[in-house]
């Protein structure tokens, strides 16, 4: 493999622009973050220490191994809902490793709302479960939810599976094998209730976890009958009555202690990992902060992105003369070989086609695919529609769509149009899509949009025999244009679970060799795919 070469120049004055610019991106970012992880703010810290409680963060903190190796799920889910009360949709979830083993591990954000369930909640919850369900981790629960938020209760029934999904997904992930446990804390109401209620093992803290369908007061309105909550629901009760705890703790160390215990003696299946030794890029990922222009009009060479994220910069470059603005090549992060595909420009024909024979490659040498998106679509205009840009994209889409080995995504700079599907956007389902904080996502940018939409209206203006007012087309197309803006914002996209979390450019390695070793909890090498490789 051959060292890639860099023409980056710190000291050049792009580079000191690029990375000002970023340095205030991630500003910007960390200053989100900090509201997300303080959630609640004093009030709710100084209620759950007056309680004798850990934070949900301090609960997730106490689970992982000392080294605290975990990657954070959409940290900024619901960031501009829900009146801004909800920063993290009121859920904590990530990949962390426990015991040693890798699991899925998500918490009840109990500091808002007694950790009650928004709609952005719930489909990260579920975006969290396929995560697990793909990549085969076991699942810790740390709860305490007063169940659906009752401020959103009809929006749980949206399209989208919100409505108890979770828990059918709890018992089809428990019979493939992927153990569900849960350690409740506290206060775990009705959609609450049914997270231990679903799980293989239960842990529950003494005098503080109480379980059930309905409290004191509403069994009282709908029975009439009297009751405290210890004899409705106390863990005691459930673990010498009811026999839904398995594990009764004496506080919430305790739960923790004995949570990372079951993780421990959980059976794991053993398969063949191909990973060769690691070794860090030979140019420094700093250097990532400087390298994409603050303006997504300039173009930058997307090798000089894979020179700081693979090991030792080694990159084996595929078909290098042909369909130059897909660079597409064989690499190793943390030991682990990729196939890797950056944008260089807009994808034409050849470059499509290119990626297609890749991507085949990779599944033919069972090998996980990354995708880093810089792509403002596929070329348009007669050249490109004569030479068959629509059925050459579409092969690259259908190689994406049926790829049979992990894929991963990182939006790097622009995300536009159907660029955004073939370099397996969301609706691709790679294991995870993280975004840079200058990434933007949008069917098209603003500017061209405002145009489209001017030159629309003008012939249907014209159509009618109407002459368009000069001033009122203008007014449109800065509205178009503002819009877009706004919703191609990397925080916009996030709000929405669009990825899995912005994360700094220099932490682009370690986020990805941990979905690699996620990946590799299933063998991906079992499956042959199901097609050997056509020559495009
Ligand atoms: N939906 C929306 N908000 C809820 C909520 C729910 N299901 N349950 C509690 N909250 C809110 C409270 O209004 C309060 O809001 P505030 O901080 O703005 O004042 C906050 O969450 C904390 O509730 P509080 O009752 O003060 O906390 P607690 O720790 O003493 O009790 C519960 C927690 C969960 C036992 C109690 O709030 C409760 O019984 N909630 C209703 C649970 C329920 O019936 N759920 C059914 C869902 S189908």
């Amino acid at each position: 493999m051959a060292r890639l070469d860099s023409h980056v120049h710190p000291k050049s004055s792009d580079f000191v622009r690029n990375r000002a610019h970023m340095l205030d991106l991630l500003a910007q970012l960390s200053e989100r973050q900090t509201v997300a992880r303080n959630a609640g703010g004093a009030k709710a810290a100084q209620r759950l220490a007056q309680r004798g409680k850990l934070s949900p963060r301090e609960r997730l903190e106490r689970l992982l191994d000392r080294d605290g190796e975990f990657f954070e799920l959409s940290p900024l889910a619901a960031w501009g809902h829900y009146d801004d009360e909800a920063p993290g949709a009121g859920v904590i979830n990530g990949i962390g490793r426990v015991s040693g083993r890798l699991i899925m591990i998500g918490s009840n954000d109990t500091r808002v709302k007694g950790g009650a369930i928004y709609p952005l909640g719930a489909d990260k919850m579920i975006r969290a479960q396929t995560i697990a369900r793909e990549n085969g981790l076991p699942t810790v629960s740390l709860v305490e939810s007063a169940g659906a938020n009752l401020m959103y209760q009809a929006e749980l029934f949206a399209p989208g599976h919100r409505g108890g999904r979770g828990f059918c997904n709890q018992a089809r992930m428990s019979a493939a094998g992927l153990p569900q446990i849960a350690i409740v804390f506290g206060n775990a109401t009705a959609g609450g209730a049914y997270v231990p209620g679903m799980s293989d093992y239960t842990v529950m803290v003494q005098n503080q976890a109480k379980v059930f369908l309905a409290g004191p007061p509403l069994v009282k309105a709908a029975t009439g009958a009297d009751c405290d909550d210890e004899t409705l629901g106390g863990a005691h009760m459930h673990h010498t009555v009811s026999g839904l705890c398995d594990y009764l703790a004496q506080d919430d160390a305790d739960a923790i202690r004995i949570g990372r215990q079951i993780v421990a003696n959980l059976t794991s299946k053993h398969h063949p990992v191909p990973r060769a030794v690691a070794c860090q890029p030979a140019y420094d990922p700093e250097d990532l902060l400087g390298i994409v222009p603050s303006d997504l009009k300039i173009p930058f060479d997307i090798r000089e992105v894979i020179a700081r994220i693979v090991d030792a910069s080694e990159f084996d470059e595929f078909r290098i003369g042909y369909g130059p603005t897909l660079v597409c090549g064989f690499a190793h992060i943390e030991g682990f070989q990729v196939g890797v595909l950056g944008n260089n420009g807009p994808l034409f024909s050849e470059s499509a086609l290119k990626a297609t024979h890749f991507i085949q490659l990779c599944c033919q040498k069972r090998i996980p695919i990354l995708y880093l998106q810089n792509i403002t679509g596929f070329m348009v205009g007669v050249d490109a529609e004569r030479k068959g840009i629509v059925k050459d994209g579409a092969k690259m889409v259908h190689a994406v769509a049926t790829a049979s080995v992990p894929q991963f995504t990182v939006l790097v700079g622009g995300s536009f149009g159907a660029g955004n599907y073939g370099m397996c956007g969301r609706a691709y389902d790679p294991r995870l899509l993280v975004t840079w904080p200058s990434s933007r996502i949008a069917v098209m940018g603003g500017e061209q949009a405002a145009r489209v939409m001017r030159i629309v209206q003008e012939e249907a203006m014209r159509k009618l025999g109407i002459q368009a007012d000069a001033d009122e087309l203008s007014a449109m197309e800065s509205t178009v244009k503002e819009e877009f803006l706004r919703q191609s914002d990397p925080y916009f996209a996030t709000s929405q679970l669009w990825d899995d979390g912005i994360i700094d450019p220099r932490h682009t390695r370690q986020v990805l060799a941990l979905g690699l070793e996620a990946a590799w909890q299933r063998d991906v090498a079992a499956q042959p795919p199901a097609f050997g490789v056509f020559r495009m």
